[in-house]
């Protein structure tokens, strides 16, 4: 029922009322000058795990309402093996990135809910990223966790070489290494992502690279301070294809050799066909199916799952055919009752409309929510 215009100017006060509260209330947390260590430290739920998501709930508080962003969300990243996260644009994969960076936008973007473990080598303890002040954060991101984004100027400063910047990211995180030694890793580090002619690009500003070579310089600097997690989130939606494969090439030879763990966000199924060991299929802020990337791409379970596989570009006919799952995903603010993808799915039954699915072991490493398969096994 539509409100009339007096009801929805209360109807906006009481929410600005609410937002006021919570900003208070989250301020004074993180004002705090000190933190127990009992808030944030905390065990690992299995030790093979490098970050254990778990019912992370990441809310902002806008003028129109709380838009639950995640909702909810629970999955892990073991030791040295890459996690996908897929799903469509506003399904929360950036937020999910964010919360765990430390980097949500204040006083909006904030966690309302849930733990995000992280077994730290720095700190020789498993933390809560969740609860963690954010001094000790700043301390682990860009160093044991380093982050690479979409846009690759987003992580570079247009008036800095691209020598001084990864020159101050070794300084800053090793301030004892000489100038000479900062130089010798920089150049070793800008090889080392297979770039050539290394000192001319050392002098380099980032406006005199190509998209793609932009690209390599953000992950020579990720790899500044040898990290053991690296998110990377959309690393070549900005790219042409070719320059795509280089990249995505250049991210599984790295990931050999430093062995570390990368959970690599994409909206696209084939990035993580060739890449991830384990994927999270995400729909409206909630994980929808999660597991092996071998199971899964064999026997999609979740009709979202299956319509994401449908759209990957097929060669038919000898044109390129693209399917796209029709309609959109409902607004975060007013999410419906029951399964949140019943509008779009084509399998829909009676209890969707009013039950959320739970979370199902189809076999011990695939799991999925839906009710066709509560059903099956009932039955
Ligand atoms: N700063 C913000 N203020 C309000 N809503 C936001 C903000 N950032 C993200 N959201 C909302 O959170 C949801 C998830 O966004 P995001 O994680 O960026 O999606 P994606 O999966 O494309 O990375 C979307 O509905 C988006 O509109
Ligand atoms: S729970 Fe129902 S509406 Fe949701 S995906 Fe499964 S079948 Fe479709
Ligand atoms: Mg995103």
């Amino acid at each position: 029922m539509a409100l009339n215009k007096k009801e929805l100017k209360q109807k906006e006060k009481e929410i600005k009322k609410f937002n006021r509260q919570k900003f208070k209330e989250y301020t004074k947390q993180k004002n705090r000058k000190s933190v127990p260590e009992q808030e944030y430290v905390t065990e690992m739920k299995n030790s093979n795990n490098l970050i254990e998501f778990d019912n992370l709930q990441t809310y902002f508080y806008t003028d129109a309402g709380t838009v639950k962003s995640v909702d909810g969300v629970s999955f892990d990243i073991p030791i040295g093996k890459t996690v996908g996260v897929v799903g469509e644009s506003g399904c929360g994969k950036s937020v999910t990135s964010l919360s765990l960076m430390g980097l949500l936008p204040g006083p909006y973007g904030q966690i309302a809910g849930g733990e995000i473990r992280y077994n730290s080598k720095e700190l020789g303890k498993t933390v809560n990223l969740a609860k963690l002040p954010q001094s000790i954060h700043s301390k682990i991101r860009g160093g044991e966790i380093s982050m690479i984004f979409q846009e690759p100027m987003t992580s570079l400063n247009p008036i800095f070489t691209i020598g001084e910047q990864i020159e101050e990211v070794i300084y800053y995180h090793d301030p004892k290494e000489t100038k000479e030694g900062r130089k010798q890793r920089t150049l070793e580090l800008l090889k080392s992502v297979g770039i050539s002619r290394v000192e001319e690009i050392y002098k380099s500003y980032p406006h005199e690279l190509s998209g793609g070579m932009r690209q390599r310089v953000v992950i020579a600097m990720s790899l500044a301070c040898g990290p053991n997690f690296i998110v990377a989130d959309e690393p070549t939606t900005a790219l042409d294809v070719t320059i795509q494969a280089q990249i995505l090439d250049l991210l599984r030879e790295l990931k050999n050799k430093i062995n570390a763990s990368i959970m690599l966000i994409t909206h696209d199924l084939g990035v993580v066909a060739e890449m991830a060991d384990y994927v999270v299929i995400m729909y409206a802020g909630r994980v929808v199916e999660k597991g092996d990337v071998h199971e899964i791409f064999k026997n999609p379970k979740h009709p979202y799952t299956r319509g994401l596989l449908k759209s990957r570009p097929v060669l038919q006919e000898g044109t390129e055919r693209l399917y796209s799952i029709p309609g959109a995903v409902p607004n975060p603010i007013n999410m419906p009752s029951g399964c949140f993808f019943k509008n779009r799915c084509e399998n829909c039954i009676d209890i969707c409309d009013t039950v959320y699915p739970e979370l199902i072991d189809i076999t011990d490493t695939h799991k999925v929510t839906c009710h066709l398969y509560n059903e099956r096994k009932e039955g």
